[in-house]
């Protein structure tokens, strides 16, 4: 079983969407075994506790520099013997150091299709900003593996959404997470354990089996 650590910093919908999957017993080979939260009053917390699941707090503005948080964070991850961890809407970014200890160990779902809409300052309800800005009439998510470069790592999958007229930044971001993030996270998760995610340099080749 392959321990999974979700890394959180607010409603965690995402979190939810993994616990749902889990208990469909569609984490094939992977075992939700800690929620870590940037923020002591995340409502993915309490989602986390109606779970079952070990919740943590690691709050960055009790350390002095990214670099010491990540030694931190790396210290629970490595005492808790974690085999993969999420990012799921964690707002935190993570040190230089922390992403190569764990490269090839760390996914993050963001709300479009990269390579648009990301980068620093794109997160949560600013992508969706940008993306009605931009007019676009198709967005998505994407979930991909954590790299120095921010969302810059390796693509798994992607979904594409369509906008809709009307549509304002809330609205085009539950349609994101209804139509898109709750099937990509969960389904990336599981490929991961599955040991199906082959990282070939820059991109990822999905196995039909383990060890092809
Ligand atoms: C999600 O839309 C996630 O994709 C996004 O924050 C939201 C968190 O929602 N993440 C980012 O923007 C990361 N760059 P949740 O707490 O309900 O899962």
């Amino acid at each position: 079983m392959v321990k999974i650590a979700v890394m959180v910093s607010g409603g965690g919908t995402n979190l939810q969407a993994l616990i749902d999957a889990e208990t469909r017993g569609e984490l094939i080979n992977g075992e939700l075994s800690a929620v870590i939260s940037s923020d002591p009053d995340a409502y993915a917390l309490e989602r986390a506790k109606c779970a079952f699941i070990p919740g943590y707090v690691l709050r960055r503005r009790d350390f002095d520099s990214t670099e010491s948080y990540g030694e931190a964070l790396a210290e629970m991850l490595e005492q808790l013997d974690i085999g993969l961890v999420v990012l799921a809407g964690f707002m935190t970014v993570l040190s230089p150091a922390f992403c190569r200890r764990f490269e090839g160990r760390i996914l993050n779902i963001h709300p479009s299709l990269i390579p648009s809409f990301c980068g620093p300052g794109f997160y949560g309800l600013h992508v969706h900003e940008a993306a009605l800005a931009k007019g676009v009439k198709v967005t998505g998510a994407t979930v991909h593996f954590v790299s120095e470069i921010v969302d810059g790592g390796a693509i798994v999958l992607q979904k594409a959404v369509g906008v809709q007229p009307g549509d304002t930044p809330e609205t085009l971001q539950r349609r994101v997470m209804e139509q898109a993030e709750w099937q990509l996270l969960p389904r990336a998760v599981s490929l991961f354990c599955e040991g199906r995610l082959k990282l070939e340099g820059e991109t990822v080749r999905i196995l039909d089996r383990p060890g092809e």
